[in-house]
């Protein structure tokens, strides 16, 4: 079936985080797509509406199947079902692993800049956050070994949450890389917990790596962390998996959810994900390529249009990092002329001191509106030079 991403669905007055105004601002900022979702889960959920019965549910062995086959097939993660675990969601998940892995007062790495929660989930949660900065080079952000090892040794850190692929900067770390951070986590035993939530993202040219295929040896210490919400445009419904291959560390995350008594998603949560898992790609593939077009198609207008932004393409995600430094001095002010302009990004400084005048776009919406989306950048930017 061919699905249309021209169509444009007013999702204001509907309770959406992304669409909250009141005016005809155009939001270009969360990661939440304007994409109706694929038509197979749209019908499961209206299959179990028409049943009409919405009692207790478990995950069955087909829902378990479906995920198994999914990541084999497509990143040779070799699961089992006793490997999976279900939460309500990645971030729930990030705090949950502090406790899984540390205690108050310890410390936990992330690197800067980074999706918002991994510091504040770090912080609220007690524990003492240490960041390592990316570095950039050749248009792109590089892990600093040195600088991460260093820090480990001097803090004593136990637990590093890692973004891969990575938010903001779209980076999908090599397969290299990985192995040269896992060689210094295993030296110094920190434990790694890899948020993959933007794995069916990666985008042509690029590979991921799930970060379980790596641990061999080390499985004790490592936990991937997904979602079939992001992937499919179905946040709303809430739900995601933990995946570990080692049992006694299962066990120990097992026992850590039942203290809040939470380890299960709900009924169209469940749906929602076999279905994505069994019939999804082919709206997936269609929804990658309709991205990929957005992608250049920013790119060349803030060239042509905006030519001192200083563009990060993206290895994955629909989210293009902006480095806006010639346009303004100030964030704040960055931030408030998009909006005055009835445009909204993502401000940059959110995700750590790294993000200072940058800003995040989101292209994953209809051509349409992501072009006037841009045309307001230009307008507010365009005479700040
Ligand atoms: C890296 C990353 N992790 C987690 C999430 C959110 O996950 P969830 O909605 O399952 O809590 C996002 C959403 O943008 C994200 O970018």
């Amino acid at each position: 079936m061919q699905y249309n991403f021209d169509e444009i669905i007013d999702r204001r007055d509907t309770g959406s985080l992304k669409w909250h105004y009141s005016d005809e601002t155009i939001a270009l900022w969360v990661a939440d797509m304007d994409f109706k979702a694929a038509a197979p889960i749209l019908s499961a959920v209206e299959q179990v509406m028409q049943h009409g019965i919405l009692g207790y549910t478990k995950p069955t062995d087909a829902l378990y199947n479906s995920i198994i086959n999914w990541h084999g097939s497509r990143y040779d993660l070799q699961l089992e079902k006793q490997n999976i675990l279900f939460s309500p969601g990645v971030v729930p998940s990030l705090a949950l692993m502090m406790n899984v892995f540390t205690k108050v007062g310890e410390a936990v790495m992330v690197n800067d800049p980074i999706y918002t929660p991994f510091m504040s989930k770090v912080e609220q949660n007690g524990r003492k956050l240490v960041l390592s900065a990316l570095k950039e080079a050749e248009g792109k952000y590089h892990l600093d070994l040195a600088d991460i090892e260093a820090k480990i040794i001097e803090h004593e850190v136990k637990l590093y949450l890692l973004c891969n692929p990575h938010n903001p900067g779209g980076r999908v770390w090599t397969r290299d890389e990985l192995e040269a951070l896992l060689a210094i986590c295993k030296k110094h035993n920190v434990a790694i917990v890899s948020d993959e939530i933007h794995q069916d993202f990666t985008l042509t040219g690029h590979t991921f790596t799930p970060f379980l295929t790596l641990a061999k040896g080390y499985e004790h210490n490592v936990v991937s962390l997904t979602s079939m919400t992001k992937t499919f445009n179905i946040a709303g419904i809430k739900g995601s998996m933990i995946f570990a291959t080692d049992e006694a560390l299962v066990k120990k995350i097992s026992r850590q959810q039942q203290l809040n008594d939470e380890y299960e998603l709900n009924l169209f949560a469940y749906t929602a994900m076999r279905s994505a898992y069994e019939h999804g790609g082919e709206w997936l593939e269609q929804a990658l390529s309709y991205i990929e077009a957005n992608i250049e198609l920013t790119v060349q207008f803030l060239n042509k249009h905006l030519p001192d932004i200083k563009i990060m393409r993206p290895e994955a995600s629909y989210l293009i990092w902006l480095d806006c430094s010639a346009y303004s001095q100030d964030d704040q002010a960055l931030y408030d002329a998009l909006r005055a302009a009835k445009v909204e990004l993502s401000a940059g400084f959110k995700y750590g001191e790294e993000g200072h005048l940058k800003m995040r776009i989101n292209v994953a919406c209809p051509r349409a509106l992501l072009l006037e989306g841009l045309t307001r950048m230009h307008a507010a930017l365009g005479d700040a030079t």
